[in-house]
């Protein structure tokens, strides 16, 4: 099968999320099972680094020129062959700025609807012009799409009412796949004819349902929802987890799209995430201090010392340590660990959080390590080489996010036996199995728990239900308990959480069945 991946942040070339890290990894697994896959993302230049870090794509010279905001626009197109992948770059100078790579520090980007206009069109052009030489050709329009939140979700509407009416992308499938439904990609009604789409194809974002049915006051025609003309138009949706297909289907879940997607629940599927288990893996990590498996836990142990030394913690083995590290935001829940601040540093506990964000809580951070400097070690910004180093050395990884579609830092933590604590949504809920006090701490029955998902064995983490403090706290405060009184069942719980199959492997075989189930239905080609 012929797949196109688009997206607006690709590992390693882009990323401020785990977005960039499925893009950069899953179709590498696809062609290992032999699809031919190409994923289509802008050209970041951000300053020197990033110009570095193109340096192996090459000019297609398949320049193309569409049709948006009222103008013609030329893009250019790079190639670059990684681990079997055709990664593909728009060359555009809207993606060069001084900045992020959606906004800066005195905002989002106001032109973010024309970049990621600009970014779909191209990408349904991709497959058409872009000649890959020596034998192999274009990809031609009998591929699979998938659309990668709302900055990809014009692609699914342009196939749908710009190309299929006029005989291109008849074979083609759509999917929409949904990492987080926060984002919709929404703005006022009159930029409608800035996205190069027909006109009687407005309904299509706005009133294809009745009054009755319509999910929010976006219906009401005063906004265009990106988003919503996605899953309106594709043939398939997916989330990243089951859990979290669920959760959108719910008022608090759905961010307003509820309705519209209870009514194409026959047509979303979840499928959790898996990881790059060449980048994570605690034997071959180039930013730990040293190599860990389930048959020796000396290396964890070095691992942990070595980040108790660099936070300029005690370094002692009898303490749990615990890690963060994520974005300071709402989503991420980094205000419970503030709000438990002292009843967690009550505990014998040493914590370190890593990540950037909302200011009052990157104030809180540094608060934390003036009144805690024992204990607590505060990180602003973000640091690849750090995110490694706790997740390896830390005993605890917190992540009592408010909603995670798939969370991959506890997947990640998980393989270098480092247990979750998570709030109990979405991805979190789907792959953190709750502690299980009666279990038999034997390592071998832990194992074969990994493998057999329907025996629970010790378990790999603990979930909480209820976003407050004293929920939060009295988890962490359990878990804490659990370090200290019965190490065997700790052990037990990081070898079953090391020995699960995290890979993209299983994942993989997933995503075609819903590729599969996409063929099966007649595409949609009218508003
Ligand atoms: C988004 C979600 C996160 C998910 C990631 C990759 O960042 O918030 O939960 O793991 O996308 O799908």
């Amino acid at each position: 099968m012929s797949i196109v991946f688009v997206s607006s942040e690709v590992a390693p070339w882009s990323k401020t999320g785990g977005l960039a890290d499925v893009c950069g990894s899953l179709p590498r697994e696809l062609v290992k099972r032999g699809h031919r896959v190409m994923v289509v993302s802008p050209m970041y230049k951000l300053g020197k680094k990033e110009d570095e870090l193109y340096h192996g794509a090459f000019d297609t010279c398949s320049n193309t020129t569409v049709g948006c905001f009222d103008a013609a626009h030329e893009v250019g197109f790079f190639h670059q062959i990684y681990d079997g992948v055709d990664f593909v770059f728009v060359k555009h100078a809207c993606y060069e700025r001084i900045g992020g790579l959606y906004g800066d520090s005195y905002g989002v980007y106001g032109d973010n609807q024309f970049r990621f206009t600009l970014l779909s069109h191209a990408a349904c052009e991709a497959p058409l012009v872009i000649d890959f030489g020596e034998g192999k050709g274009t990809y031609g329009d009998e591929v699979v799409f998938v659309a990668n939140d709302w900055h990809a979700g014009l692609v699914p509407l342009l196939v749908a009412s710009k190309y299929r009416p006029y005989g291109t992308y008849n074979n083609c499938r759509t999917i929409t796949t949904i990492h987080n439904i926060m984002h919709q990609g929404t703005e006022p009604n009159t930029t409608f004819n800035n996205l190069g789409v027909p006109s009687d194809w407005y309904s299509c974002l706005e009133y294809q349902y009745p009054e009755e049915q319509r999910a929010h006051e976006l219906d009401l025609g005063l906004v265009v929802n990106i988003l919503k003309g996605a899953i309106a138009t594709s043939d398939r949706v997916l989330t990243v987890s089951e859990g979290y297909a669920q959760e959108i289907q719910t008022p608090l879940g759905g961010k307003g799209l509820e309705v519209m997607l209870q009514e194409r629940s026959h047509r979303l599927d979840g499928v959790v995430n898996g990881i790059d288990m060449d980048e994570w893996n605690p034997m071959t990590d180039p930013y730990t201090d040293a190599p860990f498996d389930v048959s020796d836990f000396s290396g964890k142990l070095e691992c942990k010392r070595g980040l108790q030394r660099e936070m300029g913690f005690e370094v002692r083995d009898d303490v749990p340590l615990m890690g963060f590290i994520g974005r300071l935001d709402w989503q991420k829940g980094p205000d419970l660990i503030r709000d438990a601040i002292h009843e967690l540093m009550n505990e014998d506990v040493q914590l370190v959080m890593l990540g950037s964000g909302l200011p009052e809580l990157e104030e809180f951070m540094q608060w934390a390590e003036g009144t805690y400097s024992e204990k607590f070690r505060g990180w602003v910004g973000f640091s690849v080489a750090m995110s490694h180093r706790i997740t390896a050395g830390c005993d605890i990884l917190l992540m009592p996010s408010r909603f995670e579609p798939c969370g991959l830092n506890q997947l990640y933590a998980m393989r270098y036996g480092t247990l979750p604590i998570g709030h109990a949504t979405g991805g979190l809920n789907d792959t953190i199995t709750r502690a299980n006090p009666y279990a038999d701490p034997d390592p071998q029955l832990a194992v074969a728990a990994a493998v057999d998902e329907s025996d629970l064995g010790p378990g790999t983490g603990w979930l909480f239900t209820g976003m407050d403090t004293r929920t939060f706290y009295n988890c962490v405060s359990n878990a804490c308990k659990l370090y200290h009184e019965n190490p065997e069942m700790w052990r037990a719980m990081q070898i079953q959480a090391m020995s699960q199959d995290l890979s993209w492997y299983n994942a993989a075989l997933k995503w075609e069945k819903v590729f599969e189930w996409a063929k099966i239905d007649p595409p949609h080609c009218e508003p």
